[in-house]
């Protein structure tokens, strides 16, 4: 679609909203007008990717490429979301040979962000292969590169997502230094592909509404779920506490801290920030922290000793598979603080 970045350019001093309904209303009238031709920008089926000729024909001309332009033109916008119980990783892989290690870079231009994805997971192999099926050719489209990391808990203490985190942020920094770090739920699928994963100039949150909520934020301040910061953004305000163990509590910490900051969460429009969160029970060994409220109220005076400064732990594998890094990880028991 080359239409709508030429119509941003025209409204680039109006907002991005502005710009935004400008190709929504371009899009409504192509549909509208051109039939067949223009169902494709909203259907979509995992995309074919870039050639791997491409990649291997311009190795050492990389940097000379022209940087990627602001709104890629590979967007699709809304998605069809599929979940076939049959999936396999072979397949997912196959559909994105473009992608080793985990990593992809556009072979097309420079990409404006380096960007890690971080997933902390224990027991949840489908949903995780979910995700990977519809985000690899999701970032492709963004023009991103990118890498995917799952953060596997080893041990069946209590699960700390936050604590996790960390260990991915710091994992990830070992390859490569990037410039933006995406904290992202294993059970949450993007349904739009202009929610953009990249960072923003402050902390930004992505889910703004999920099917289960009736796509509407679960509640004022809520920065849970999908988080994007830079990597001195998440610096600033010392990572996550490591101290949160089962389910809740470690994202409304991470907003304290972003507040104390000074800095300020954004958000996407709300119509593009919309996720599937795909069905699950709460697993055993992720109960609800019935001490987050009493956390909550010292994050103000911890958070300086609490965070990426103090998060010990220990690498007990790194795999590089196709599509993700695999960094399996003892971080310890709760009574272990
Ligand atoms: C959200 O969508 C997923 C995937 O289609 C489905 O498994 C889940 O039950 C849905 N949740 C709600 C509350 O509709
Ligand atoms: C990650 O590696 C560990 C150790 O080899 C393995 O037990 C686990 O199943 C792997 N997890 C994923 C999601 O690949």
């Amino acid at each position: 679609m080359g239409l709508c970045p030429s119509m941003l350019r025209v409204s680039r001093r109006g907002k991005y909203v502005m710009a935004l309904l400008l190709c929504a209303s371009a899009l409504a009238w192509l549909t509208a007008n051109m039939g067949d031709t223009v169902k494709a920008v909203t259907e979509y089926t995992p995309a074919p990717v870039p050639e791997r000729a491409l990649l291997e024909a311009t190795p050492s001309g990389r940097k000379s490429k022209a940087p990627c332009p602001e709104i890629s033109p590979l967007l699709h916008g809304v998605l069809t979301l599929s979940f076939e119980p049959s999936l396999t990783m072979k397949e997912v892989a196959s559909e994105n040979s473009v992608v080793a290690g985990g990593q992809y870079q556009p072979p097309e231009c420079t990409a404006r962000q380096s960007v890690a994805i971080l997933v902390p997971q224990r027991s949840r192999e489908k949903h995780l292969l979910y995700l990977l099926h519809h985000l690899h050719p999701f970032l492709q489209r963004q023009q991103f590169h990118y890498a995917i990391y799952v953060i596997q808990q080893a041990g069946d203490a209590k699960f700390n997502r936050a604590k996790l985190l960390n260990v991915g942020y710091l994992e990830a920094l070992k390859d490569h230094n990037w410039d933006c770090f995406i904290f992202h739920d294993v059970d949450l699928v993007p349904e739009d592909d202009r929610n953009l994963y990249m960072c923003d100039s402050q902390p930004k949150h992505m889910v703004v509404g999920r099917n289960a909520t009736g796509y509407k934020l679960r509640y004022k301040g809520y920065f849970g779920g999908v988080t994007a910061l830079t990597k001195d953004q998440f610096k600033r305000v010392n990572g996550f506490s490591n101290t949160y163990w089962g389910w809740g509590g470690e994202d409304d910490d991470l907003r304290i801290r972003v507040e104390l900051q000074g800095m300020k969460i954004v958000r996407p429009p709300p119509e593009v920030a919309r996720y599937t969160m795909v069905f699950h029970k709460r697993d055993s060994g992720n109960q609800v922290n019935n001490d987050r409220m009493r956390l909550l109220r010292r994050t103000a005076q911890v958070w300086k000793q609490d965070g990426l400064n103090s998060c010990s732990y220990k690498t007990l594998s790194v795999e590089r598979l196709p599509l993700y890094v695999n960094v399996t990880v003892d971080i310890g028991t709760p009574s272990g603080h």
